[in-house]
């Protein structure tokens, strides 16, 4: 049995307890100049990225981006779960594998800019940071809340709703980290992609992630992997589906980790008030920023 996890603070932002007795350690985290750094805030399509960057990093391969599960090819920086029996990394935070990984390293995270440890930016890396609009992500991070025992209750579909509005979820308010991103692309080497652009076109997407990291594929490898990466084929695909491990904690019958992968499900999920609502709080927490999101295509 794997208990829901408690959940504590660093610097007002909510993260599990596991966590919180590791940050000393994940604040430390040694960076090196050739890292890739992963960023999302939790359910904007990170895997859907990740097996995006494997599969240029390995040229389209995809046999090789087969060679373990996608938590084992990029390790999830700040992960740690104290429970012995709930998965293969229990008894050690994840930054260890890390920290044993040859470079260049694809590292994970969910981490909102202002926690991210320094020496990324000391060492100047590169970060690739997706954002997904808030109903959808929202939408996805209840589900996910719901089949994942290492998180805490999400209580009710309203009850969810309000916590997300107030930010008190775990890696904090999702406005504040869309928007601390959106700013720190400025000052540091940092791509900005959204979802929303993933799923309307893909292959532009991939380019310019290709650009990003300096890489050169032929059309034939291009067309692989907007293949291997759509949602129907990652669905399946063992390596990147999560159902070959944390089997003691994820329950995909309760809802799949791959679940639906598409734009606007929000609609499935909102009520007219409760859209009315979030609608009217979301101008208030989005009105200093110029960032703008899709909420359908
Ligand atoms: P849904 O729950 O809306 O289906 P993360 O990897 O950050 O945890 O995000 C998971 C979300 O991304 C899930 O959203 C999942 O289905 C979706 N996803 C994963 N791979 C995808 C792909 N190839 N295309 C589109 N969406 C994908």
């Amino acid at each position: 049995m794997v208990l829901r996890s408690e959940t504590g603070e660093v610097e007002g932002v909510t993260l599990t307890k596991s966590i919180c007795s590791i940050w000393d350690q994940v604040w430390n985290f040694q960076a090196r100049p050739d890292d890739l750094l992963i960023a999302t805030y939790a359910k904007a399509g990170t895997t859907w990225t990740q097996e995006t960057v494997d599969m240029i990093q390995q040229n389209g391969d995809v046999e090789k981006c087969r060679r373990a599960t996608i938590a084992k090819r990029h390790p999830f920086l700040e992960w740690f779960i104290e429970d012995p029996l709930s998965t293969p990394y229990s008894e050690k935070p994840v930054m260890d594998l890390a920290e044993a990984m040859p470079s260049p390293r694809t590292i994970k995270t969910h981490l909102p800019v202002q926690l991210v440890p320094p020496s990324f930016w000391k060492q100047n890396c590169k970060v690739i940071y997706v954002a997904r609009n808030a109903k959808d992500n929202l939408v996805s991070y209840y589900h996910f809340h719901r089949m994942n025992k290492a998180l805490p209750d999400p209580g009710t579909w309203e009850e969810f709703i309000e916590k997300f509005m107030t930010g008190k979820v775990l890696w904090g308010s999702w406005y504040d980290h869309v928007k601390g991103w959106w700013k720190a692309k400025d000052k540091h080497r940092i791509l900005y992609l959204f979802y929303e652009d993933m799923k309307e076109n893909p292959e532009q997407e991939i380019q310019k992630i290709l650009k990003f990291l300096e890489k050169d594929v032929n059309q034939e490898v291009l067309n692989k992997i907007v293949h291997n990466t759509s949602f129907e084929i990652m669905k399946e695909n063992p390596m990147a589906n999560y159902t070959r491990e944390f089997q003691a904690i994820m329950d995909h019958s309760i809802s799949p980790f791959m679940r639906k992968g598409a734009v606007g499900d929000w609609k499935n999920h909102f009520t007219v008030a409760q859209n009315k609502k979030f609608d009217e709080d979301y101008k208030k927490k989005m009105a200093d920023t110029s960032l703008v999101f899709r909420t359908e295509l």
